[in-house]
């Protein structure tokens, strides 16, 4: 059974504006799971459908084999937890240590475990120094850790990353990969996101959708999906940066590995030319 899978799911907002179109999703169990596509691609639409935020026009979501109904939308909530393009959507307590115990909260936890769980969320997210700050002063970047802090205490299977990187500057990208990559490893956590930084993907990505005008136009590992070259650009995106310089270079005749992520060009390129001196 799998975490989270949706079967010819369709969305169509009031104006007949089509969301999302005929969507087959599969989350498997402790994958990192990236959706990338164009700007009003449907990826924002498809992540609320995952804690029961939209409810399908048509097709269905299955979370763990089962819709999401109005009994059990609490414990999907649980299970699921989803981080906002917008993190003012998401944030709304005086203070930050309060805003990230609202979840955990309302989980009806005990003020111990509370406690426990907000400190071991500030620290993960790096931002225990803004704990009594007031969220809307802060500035973009650091109200979206807040917002992804305030899921984290909740401590759901699958957690759910609407553009995460978006405003964060570069050492915060790096800090949100090496999280992301923690989670899923450390703890089996099931991460989703979506990003338009393509060249993130590889570094942060066992599977790859891509969407465009509320489909789902490909799908598979990153090796499989950016070889794609063609579709990519037809839908706008493009291929990430390493594997599109390698594969240019290997396209002149140079007789080097294809690679994906910077390890793995570092250690083509090493076999190819060999250490100097
Ligand atoms: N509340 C709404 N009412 C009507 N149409 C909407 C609404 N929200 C989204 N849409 C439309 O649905 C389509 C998909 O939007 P969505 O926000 O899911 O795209 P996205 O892939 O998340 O884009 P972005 O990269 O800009 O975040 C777009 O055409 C958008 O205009
Ligand atoms: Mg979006």
């Amino acid at each position: 059974m799998h975490l989270i899978e949706t079967r010819d799911l369709c969305h169509v907002y009031p104006g007949n504006v089509r969301g999302l179109d005929r969507v087959n999703f599969i989350a498997p169990r402790n994958a990192r799971i990236a959706v990338i596509g164009a700007n009003g691609a449907g990826k924002s639409t498809l992540f609320k459908h995952f804690n029961g935020i939209l409810q399908p026009t048509s097709g269905t979501i299955l979370i763990r084999g089962e819709p999401i109904t109005r009994e059990n939308v609490k414990e999907v909530r649980k299970f699921v937890g989803v981080v906002f393009q917008n993190p003012d959507d998401q944030i709304f307590s005086p203070t930050v240590e309060q805003d990230v115990a609202f979840g955990p909260m309302n989980l009806g936890l005990d003020g111990e475990t509370v406690r426990h769980r907000v400190e071991e969320a500030l620290r993960v997210v790096g931002i225990t120094h803004l704990r009594n700050r007031v969220p809307h002063h802060l500035s973009g970047g650091e109200k979206k850790r807040v917002a992804i802090a305030g899921i984290i205490a909740m401590e759901p299977q699958v957690l759910v990353l609407d553009e995460p990187t978006a405003g964060l500057d570069p050492a915060g990208v790096r800090d949100l990969v090496d999280f992301v990559n923690s989670l899923a490893r450390r703890f089996g956590m099931t991460v989703i996101y979506s990003t338009h930084d393509v060249s993130l993907v590889p570094e942060m990505a066992d599977i790859v959708y891509v969407m465009d005008k509320g489909r789902i136009v490909a799908s598979g590992t990153c090796r499989e999906v950016f070889v794609q070259h063609e579709m990519l650009a037809s839908v706008r995106l493009e291929v990430p940066v390493i594997p599109r310089l390698i594969g240019a270079l290997r396209q002149e005749g140079v007789g080097i590995s294809m690679a994906y992520t910077f390890d793995e060009a570092k250690n083509a390129f090493l076999e190819a030319f060999g250490r100097r001196g």
